[in-house]
């Protein structure tokens, strides 16, 4: 018999989310709106500094694109992108009939590399292309060069779309990520640090921003008593269900980075000793990671596949780091500026298994089979 699957990053619960979406049940607000949307609105902004405006919506991918929306990308347009990311930072931009232009990592935080960043804009708008936005993304919670990547987007006047899907929690020089973009974004899917089992969150530092989000997101209604539609909308609010488990993670946020950041810590200490295996770690004391996932960087493809299938026939989840978008089929045609950071990172790393509800057996059963097979 298969002993119990030990998950990458699975969902858990504090305890109080039930109550939440009890009192829901109670007052029968099972819709896309209620108090529970509002309180959810509340904490995050709460949580990230009463000058952050809150929307919280359907997923982390209907917040990009509504996001991209406020930042006037249309038909035509162009958008930088990190290319070291899950597909969901990207594909809004197509749905908006726009096209990518991927820019590559730096060897530090994995995330954009500054220099490339600019080498894209200068290049594009030498074709008379200026991009329309840029989207950078803390990638397994690591902070960004923030400083870095603002400061060129500054130079150029292009708005940053902050991808905080997998950073909430997370700082840069103590301000916390998901604050720093013109549009920032969060995701509370199943694997995120805290989940409403599917969601996601638009934030911006301006209230019209912020109405024009739940505008857009509850089908673009106009002001009259019967349905009238002056603009194209969408059904991307969260249901008061949804938010109602939200309101109970984020009663234990602080304390699934803390875990996060713990299982980290044991990665380092278990690897110090293995010159073969690099940990993703924050370059200095501005980055402070949630540690989301904990990745690590093996010498080659093939003993990174090796070791990834030694924990799947330990029925132990792990994953390959993302496949950079502009090695996707879907994106062959973009370009792409940069040297092979991203491409090398995704050859050779691994996320290992990073919950906040890992417990003593699961580190051990994890660490046998990396003792095994080294
Ligand atoms: C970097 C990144 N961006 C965007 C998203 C999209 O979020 P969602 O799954 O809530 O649509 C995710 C996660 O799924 C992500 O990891």
């Amino acid at each position: 018999m298969k002993p119990e699957k030990i998950w990458l990053s699975s969902p858990h619960m504090g305890g109080n989310e039930q109550k939440f979406i009890e009192k829901a049940f109670e007052e029968n607000w099972i819709a896309p709106l209620g108090p529970n949307v509002t309180g959810f609105e509340e904490d995050l902004q709460k949580y990230l500094g009463e000058d952050s405006y809150v929307s919280v919506l359907s997923s982390g991918t209907a917040a990009i694109h509504l996001g991209l929306i406020h930042l006037g990308v249309g038909l035509g347009d162009e958008v930088i992108c990190q290319t070291f990311t899950f597909s969901a930072s990207a594909n809004p931009i197509v749905y908006l009939g726009a096209t990518p232009v991927f820019v590559d990592s730096e060897e530090e935080t994995w995330n954009m590399c500054p220099i490339a960043l600019e080498e894209a804009i200068k290049s594009r708008i030498e074709k008379g292309k200026k991009p329309k936005a840029i989207i950078a993304v803390h990638l397994y919670g690591m902070p960004f060069k923030v400083d870095e990547i603002l400061q060129v987007a500054q130079k150029y006047d292009i708005p940053v779309l902050e991808d905080s899907a997998e950073a909430l929690g997370s700082t840069y020089k103590k301000q916390k990520c998901g604050t720093f973009g013109t549009i920032s974004i969060l995701s509370f899917n199943g694997n995120k640090i805290i989940t409403t089992s599917g969601g996601g969150a638009l934030v911006t530092k301006q209230k019209e921003i912020k109405e024009k989000t739940i505008f857009l997101a509850t089908q673009a209604r106009d002001n009259a008593p019967h349905y009238q539609h002056s603009h194209i909308g969408y059904n991307y609010r969260m249901s008061n269900i949804c938010a109602g488990i939200g309101r109970g993670q984020m009663e234990v946020l602080d304390l699934h980075v803390e875990k996060r950041r713990a299982m980290h810590q044991f990665y380092s200490d278990f690897f110090a000793s293995n010159s073969e295996i690099s940990i993703l770690k924050e370059p200095n004391s501005d980055f402070y990671s949630n540690h989301w996932l904990s990745a690590i960087i093996l010498p080659n493809y093939a003993t990174r596949e090796a070791l990834r299938l030694a924990f799947e026939k330990e029925n132990i989840e792990t994953r390959p780091l993302w496949k950079p978008m502009h090695l996707q089929p879907v994106f062959k045609e973009c370009l792409f500026f940069g040297k092979n950071t991203a491409e090398q990172l995704f050859e050779k790393g691994l996320c290992l298994p990073s919950g906040s509800n890992l417990e003593e057996d699961n580190k051990e059963r994890i660490t046998e089979v990396i003792r095994c097979f080294f």
